[in-house]
């Protein structure tokens, strides 16, 4: 099997087409700064890759086709996949043609980025498949049509984000701990958390910078951070089983907890296996646990846009 040396995911397959991997995120911490004038807010951010993903197989085809294993997910133009397909189609002129096989595993609608990177993954895929081999740089734009995280995903590691998520600071690392991911048996749609927020007006971006968690949480290199996330209450007042979530996290030794995102997921960091591996056996269906590592960037050669 070879991979590419520019984005190391990148596997080629037999029959000339590619397989990626699409990696989940968690935020260590968010900060909303306040809502802007075209309705969408303004973030202060960090991403963090884990080791949670799924599958995509891009296979040379006479026509476009998408098929979903793992879950139930709608093939049109509300998937992202086929959102991606199309946009790159569209800005590259070329016939919009592929095989496409998603493999799912990350949950939808849990705040850990599952479709945001399925869109990023078939941008870096495609412009493989159809030799356009474009760098990161040029899929950020599109990225960016595509949804607020999505850019992130083009990257991967850990990254500070800002405006809606897409203006990326690049981090070296990653976080040193382990994230115990627990996740409920339903989804949490982001513009819902983000309409109940009431957050004000605001046109001043350069409050987030010094808004932002002291430089002492910040810094990698300081184990654990404190984490923030300015979406947690008005999720936690609506759920209160992920506020006992959170709680029960702490009990049984987590550094931090937080929701990830806008949620569902709530998640606690480790620095020990062990004791990562004694608390997620104490949940219990239907809450899906997973263990993840933290993931450093494996591409060098692009720096954010
Ligand atoms: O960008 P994306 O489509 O993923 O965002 C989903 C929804 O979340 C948006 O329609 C918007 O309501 C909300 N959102 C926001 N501010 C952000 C990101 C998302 O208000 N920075």
């Amino acid at each position: 099997m070879e991979t590419s040396a520019s984005y190391p995911d990148v596997v080629a397959l037999d029959d000339g087409g590619v397989s990626v991997f699409s990696p989940a995120k968690i935020n260590l911490g968010l900060r909303v700064m306040g809502r802007r004038p075209d309705g969408y807010h303004e973030l202060d951010t960090v991403f963090q890759e884990i080791s949670w993903t799924d599958q995509i197989d891009f296979h040379p085809a006479t026509e476009w086709s998408l098929e979903v294993r793992g879950f139930e997910l709608d093939i049109g133009e509300s998937n992202l996949v086929t959102r991606a397909a199309f946009l790159l189609s569209h800005y590259s002129t070329m016939p919009c043609k592929a095989r496409v096989v998603l493999r799912k595993s990350i949950p939808m609608g849990g705040g850990l980025g599952g479709g945001s990177s399925n869109g990023a993954i078939t941008l870096i895929g495609l412009s493989r498949l159809w030799g356009l081999d474009w760098p990161i740089e040029r899929l950020h734009p599109i990225a960016e049509e595509i949804g607020s995280d999505c850019p992130f995903f083009l990257y991967g590691g850990m990254a500070r984000g800002m405006g809606r998520g897409e203006r990326l600071t690049l981090l070296p690392g990653c976080h040193p701990g382990l994230a115990l991911l627990v996740v409920p048996p339903y989804g949490i749609s982001t513009g819902w958390v983000f309409e109940q927020g009431g957050f004000p007006l605001t046109d001043d971006e350069k409050n987030a910078i010094f808004k932002f968690c002291p430089d002492s949480d910040f810094e990698p290199g300081t184990p654990f951070w404190r984490i923030c996330n300015d979406l947690e209450n008005i999720v936690l007042n609506k759920y209160p089983d992920l506020l006992d979530i959170r709680r029960r996290l702490l009990d049984l030794g987590a550094e931090a907890a937080a929701l990830s995102g806008s949620g569902s997921t709530v998640f606690g960091l480790f620095q020990e296996y062990s004791r990562a591996m004694h608390a997620a056996q104490q949940f219990e269906s239907p809450f899906q646990t997973r263990i993840c590592r933290m993931v450093s960037r494996r591409r060098t050669d692009s720096p954010a846009a």
